[in-house]
């Protein structure tokens, strides 16, 4: 405090920067320099392990009340957070299905929050670069350029900002005004029985409910069946509902069946319906080479989710959606509060990006994938998507050559399902291949998770993984035949 402001008896005012920027500058390059050996050398380090009790109580520990250095803080987040994690930028993460993010995005991530704009809207180069990674997803999946779009925190809600669209179109009254219980017929939506869970969320959060999303039955490649659903739309029609929305998937969480877009658009054309595409999974192949025919027809999608924190394996979160009718998305979303006014000139002069979705204030996502968009260019993205649907082509035939193992079907794309096979069946060989999968995981070697496909339990291994090579996959499926006769020798499991 100088004299003055103690002569006035004024208070020295506060701020959260530093009293040293100097010192903030050195242990920032620490950090930095920690995390380029973090992922320099990520693949030295177990995939997954168990958090001893000591770091669990870290973070029981109580609301800070007094200051900390902040290389202290840094330690504790390095002994913590960073020791313990989920394991997804590891060459062996395949469990579920997540991309397995990139420095570059990490870079994104840090300038983007010292940047600190917010993406509501506005006139900032934030607010253009946030329509500019909108338009280059249009692009990569050939959607029109007059198409709306919006970025948000992944594939659930990029899902529930196309269903939204679709439902207000076809309500058949003003849904914003009156609400979905002043629509005259139910609606109702259709996708395969394959159909990722946050459709259903989706449902319910819209107003509709569950029961209004009918799960199709598929085929033997467990595609959405087209005859069943057309059978479907006519019976309802029939009973009194109104078939709104077909809801296509390109790339289901359990196998990475992609079903026939084609003719889904046809059908949805024919029918009148909105035609949605989940494609969180495999929307971006369109940008592959090799594969981008197995997505033909998602142009025609009326709107379409992807996934960037997939395929394009930006650092958490980002998903996308994109609305071909850029009027009805705005018009589905749009409020122009008083004190959100756009004026001629200024701050408040341009497009305010929060009136494509639910959110006010947003963040900046778009400038972790521009940048590795950017150094690497699209080509290089679809080249590993390739390559990782040829690294499951190589793990099925590793799987099909291995007299203990057991595959579900060939991969349609990177997701491969199998299991160790001694002659078990139902619960026993459940819980044989639940502990192979546990001990997999534990002991640092691989992460995969389960699913049951066709009534049946089976291991999964989903590879979005650009640093994942075919040693990998070599000794996955060694570790799991040491694991099986392991587990079965130890009598852990019986028939
Ligand atoms: C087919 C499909 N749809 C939607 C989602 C949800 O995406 P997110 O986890 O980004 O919300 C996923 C997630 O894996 C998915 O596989």
């Amino acid at each position: 405090m100088d004299a003055m402001q103690e002569n006035l008896g004024l208070v020295a005012e506060e701020t959260l920067d530093p009293p040293d920027w100097a010192d903030v500058q050195a242990l920032s390059h620490r950090v930095i320099d920690d995390a380029v050996d973090y992922l320099r050398d990520v693949r030295d380090r177990p995939v997954w392990r168990e958090m001893p009790a000591d770091v669990r109580e870290a973070f029981a520990a109580p609301l800070p009340r007094s200051p900390a250095p902040l290389a202290a803080v840094y330690g504790e987040v390095s002994r913590t957070v960073m020791s313990y994690p989920m394991g997804n930028t590891h060459p062996r993460f395949w469990s579920w299905y997540m991309g397995s993010s990139n420095f570059t995005g990490a870079l994104g991530d840090f300038l983007a929050a010292i940047q600190g704009s917010n993406l509501g809207g506005g006139n900032h180069a934030a607010g253009l670069m946030d329509s500019q990674v909108v338009n280059w997803c249009k692009q990569m999946l050939g959607f029109p350029a007059s198409a709306g779009g919006t970025l948000v925190s992944g594939g659930s809600m990029a899902n529930i900002i196309g269903l939204t669209v679709a439902r207000n179109v076809k309500a058949g009254i003003d849904v914003r005004e009156h609400g979905v219980a002043a629509i005259e017929k139910p609606l109702r939506f259709y996708g395969s029985e394959q159909l990722h869970s946050c459709h259903r969320k989706a449902m319910e959060a819209l107003g509709l409910g569950n029961r209004a999303l009918r799960r199709i039955p598929t085929d033997s490649g467990l595609r959405i069946d087209i005859a069943a659903l057309r059978a479907a739309i006519t019976e309802d029609r029939a009973a009194g509902f109104k078939p709104a929305c077909v809801i296509g998937t390109a790339g289901t969480v359990n196998t990475g069946a992609i079903d026939d877009l084609q003719a889904l658009a046809k059908l949805a054309h024919e029918e009148g319906l909105w035609f949605h595409v989940d494609g969180c999974i495999g929307a971006l192949i369109a940008i592959a080479p090799e594969n981008a025919h197995r997505v033909a027809g998602i142009e025609r999608a009326d709107s379409v989710a992807l996934d960037p924190h997939k395929w394009l394996h930006a650092p958490f979160e980002v998903g996308c959606a994109l609305v071909r009718d850029a009027a009805a998305h705005r018009g589905t979303f749009a409020v122009t509060p008083e004190y959100l006014e756009s004026t001629p000139r200024g701050l408040a002069s341009g497009e305010w990006l929060h009136d494509y979705g639910l959110q006010t204030s947003r963040g900046f996502r778009a400038l972790k994938v521009w940048m590795a968009l950017k150094e690497h260019g699209v080509e290089k993205f679809g080249r590993l998507i390739d390559q990782n649907i040829a690294q499951a082509v190589y793990l099925a035939g590793l799987i099909e050559a291995a007299p203990q193992l057991q595959l579900a079907a060939s991969p349609t794309v990177n997701i491969v399902c199998f299991r160790y096979q001694p002659g078990l069946t139902g619960e026993a060989l459940k819980a044989l291949n639940t502990e192979i999968m546990l001990r997999l995981q534990e002991q640092g070697i691989a992460a995969l998770s389960d699913t049951t496909v066709h009534g049946e339990h089976w291991l999964r291994v989903a590879i979005t993984n650009h640093r994942t090579r075919r040693e990998d996959l070599d000794l996955l499926v060694r570790e799991t035949v040491r694991l099986g006769r392991e587990i079965a020798a130890e009598g852990a499991v019986s028939s």
